[in-house]
Formats: C-alpha cells, structure tokens, sequence
C-alpha cells in the first residue's frame, strides 16, 4: 500500500514540483488548494509527467469543516506538507490582517485536525527570510531569528513557534521545518513552473519576462552594497533540487529517523550570487541578451545571505546538485512554454 500524504498549496509553485517528486518515489498524493494562485490544470500536467493522477480537492484551508471532511474522505494520511500560504512580501505590508489570517489560521488548522485524525508528521515551508540579514555568512540553522522586515516574514517566524509549541504540548505530532532560500527554475519537463501574477516581484521571473520581450528593461536594485560587485547576494536553489528535499524530509519523519521531534534544515545551495552575477549566467546559459539596468535600491532588501546546507547535506542525506546554468536554462524553457501557450 502507497503510502498517503496530504499537501496543501499543491498545485502552487513549490508544491506542484514536489508533487511530482512524491510520486515518482511511490508517495499517494492529496492535494488540498484553494487556487488563489494556481491554476486547476496543473493537476492535468502532473499526471501528464509522472502517469499518474494526484486526488485534488478544491478546499480553502481557511474553512476547518472543508478540511475536517478531506481528513475524514481520506483516512490513513500518514503526513503533511503544508505549502498553503500567502506569500508577497509587498503585498504583506498592504494587506497585513490577510496574510496574518491565511498564514496562521490555515496552519491551526491544519494542526487541529492532524491531531483529531491522528496525523502524526508535519513538513513545514519556512524561509530564509527568518534570519533577515545575518552576522554571519554562510548562515546556519543556529543563527538568531531577526525581527521580521514584514508581515509576511512574520508569519513564517509565528508558524515556527506554533508548530514548536504544539509538538512541546506533548500532541502526537512531529515536524520538519524547512528554511528555503531562493527557489528558482522549472521542472525540465516544462510543463509545470512558477506563474506570478501581474508584475513579478521576484528576480528571476522577472528577468525571463524582460527576456522574452513582456517587459521592457529589468532593474538592477542597487550597485552600491558591501559586496564584490555591488549588487544583493542571495542562494538561488533549483526547485525541483528544493522538491526532493521535502521527499527525503518525510521519508526521515516516517522511518522515526529525527533527532529530534522539531528539525530545522536550511535548504540551500550554499552558493552565494549576486544578482548581476546571475545575469550573466542567465546570458551564458541561454544566449540571450538580457536588457538592464542599475536603478536605487529595493526598500528592506537583504544585502547579502547564504545557507550554510551542511546540516541538510549530513543528516537529511540531500544535496541541491543542479548547476545553475542548468536552473537558468530551465526557467528560460518554462518562460517559452507560457509563450507558446498564450498563458503570457
Ligand atoms: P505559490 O503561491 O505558488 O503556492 C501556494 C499555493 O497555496 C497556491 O497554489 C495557492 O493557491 C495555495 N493557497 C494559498 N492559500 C491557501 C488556502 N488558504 N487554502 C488552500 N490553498 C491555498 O507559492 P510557492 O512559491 O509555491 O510557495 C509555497 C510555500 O513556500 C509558501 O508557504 C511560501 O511562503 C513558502 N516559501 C516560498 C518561497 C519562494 O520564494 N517561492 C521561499 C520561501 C518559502
Ligand atoms: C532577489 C534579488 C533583489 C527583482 C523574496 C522574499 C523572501 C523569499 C524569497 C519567501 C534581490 C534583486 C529583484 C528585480 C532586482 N520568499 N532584484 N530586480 O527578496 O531575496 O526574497 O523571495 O519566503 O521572503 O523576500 O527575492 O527574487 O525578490 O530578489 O535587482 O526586479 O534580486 O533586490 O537582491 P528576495 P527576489
């Protein structure tokens, strides 16, 4: 019997490639989203890639008896991994009681009703952005959580203790929580990827949009940093490389391996580049001349941050092994594909 496991935000960015790795290593999949950033054909292309179908319930985890009744048409899920969140960070600032309800509630949630169904593992998204700007480079899974620079960095560092204190109460749960760095790239297939909403706020959609003609010119946000050429430096991590992560996560949770019964694991690559550093890879792994330009810094940017994965790449046995020509290329087919598609 394959073994079950809910995931929330499944068919979102994160969730949909590790969807797909789920499967591939003989996991049952239950999808659990609201579509509030993603779109129902991603299931289609799931099954196109791996031959099979994951179950999809459009539920909002925000609605506890919709959730109850998935548990409950269901049984035996043995985990969970709960990508369900809002997460731009501008947005955040704007709409702050929005990002505290959906982020919190819909992890209470989902806690509540582990417990009542006896679910007994929880593998948590969280974020590098919990460190904020770190004293020391590479960070690890020790350093001291910043204040959060927005509501949004906020939830993740609220989620942290919601699940540390649950699992402290004693309840029959354990969790994984893991800090991504900058998730970037698609599946090779490029039938599934990142699809932001009106202007990307992130770098690398961004730079493929810029790329393929849909915007003009990327900024540059800032020349004038503390590092060798200037620019923000941050660890860009291969999604699927970052999905694998959360199948090794449960099989560790699963087989009783953890230390103990709350793991943190940075997931990066444990490589820092700047942003025109990764310019210039996006130009030399594609052959495509990217138009640019330095503009002011971004407000509450990070100047630089790195994962220190040692304590990933040690305990958890998972390495992110994908170059980041490899990535970049990735990110430019996926961008084609949305063309060719009419989607943008
Ligand atoms: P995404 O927006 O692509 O995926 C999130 C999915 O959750 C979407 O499909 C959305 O429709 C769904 N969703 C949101 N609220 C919901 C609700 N109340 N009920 C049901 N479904 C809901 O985002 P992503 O980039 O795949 O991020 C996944 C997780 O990883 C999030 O928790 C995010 O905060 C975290 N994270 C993302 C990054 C990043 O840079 N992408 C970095 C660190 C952490
Ligand atoms: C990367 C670098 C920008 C756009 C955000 C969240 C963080 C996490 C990941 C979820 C920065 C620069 C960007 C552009 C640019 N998400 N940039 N021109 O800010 O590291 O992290 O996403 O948890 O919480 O804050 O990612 O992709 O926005 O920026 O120069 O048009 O690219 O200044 O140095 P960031 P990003």
């Amino acid at each position: 019997m394959k073994e079950r496991i809910l995931v929330t935000g499944g068919t979102g960015y994160i969730g949909s490639h590790t969807v797909v790795e789920l499967q591939n290593s003989g996991y049952e999949v239950i999808i659990v989203d609201n579509l509030s950033n993603s779109r129902a054909d991603v299931v289609d292309r799931i099954a196109q890639i791996t031959g099979i179908r994951p179950f999809f319930e459009l539920v909002d985890c925000l609605n506890y008896a919709d959730l109850d009744a998935v548990f409950r048409k269901y049984p035996g899920i043995k985990g969970v991994i709960h990508f369900a969140a809002s997460k731009a960070v501008g947005e955040s600032v704007q709409k702050p009681l929005l990002y505290y309800r959906n982020n919190l509630v819909s992890l209470i949630n989902i806690l509540e009703l582990m417990s009542k169904h006896n679910v007994p593992a929880i593998i948590f998204s969280s974020s590098c952005t919990v460190y904020g700007q770190p004293d020391k480079l590479p960070v690890t899974e020790s350093a001291p959580i910043k204040k959060a620079e927005s509501p949004y960095g906020n939830t993740k560092q609220i989620n942290e203790e919601i699940i540390c204190d649950t699992v402290k109460s004693g309840v029959d749960v354990r969790a994984i929580l893991l800090r991504y760095f900058n998730p970037i790239g698609a599946h090779p297939s490029a039938l599934i990827g990142e699809l932001p909403s009106g202007v990307p706020q992130n770098l690398v959609p961004y730079l493929t949009q810029t790329a393929i003609g849909i915007r003009e010119k990327l900024s540059v946000f800032g020349d004038d940093y503390h590092t060798p050429d200037g620019s923000c430096i941050r660890d860009y991590i291969y999604v699927v490389d970052l999905a694998k992560a959360h199948v090794v996560a449960m099989n560790r949770i699963l087989q009783d391996k953890q230390k103990e019964k709350v793991e943190v694991f940075n997931i990066g690559t444990g490589r820092g580049l700047s942003v025109l550093e990764l310019i210039h890879a996006f130009e030399a792994a594609t052959g495509v001349k990217l138009n640019y330009q330095i503009s002011e810094r971004r407000a509450g940017d990070i100047e630089q941050v790195w994962a220190d994965p040692a304590y990933a790449n040690e305990e958890l046995g998972w390495k992110a092994e994908t170059s980041i020509e490899d990535t970049l290329r990735s990110a430019w087919n996926w961008q084609l594909k949305l063309r060719e598609a009419g989607i943008q």
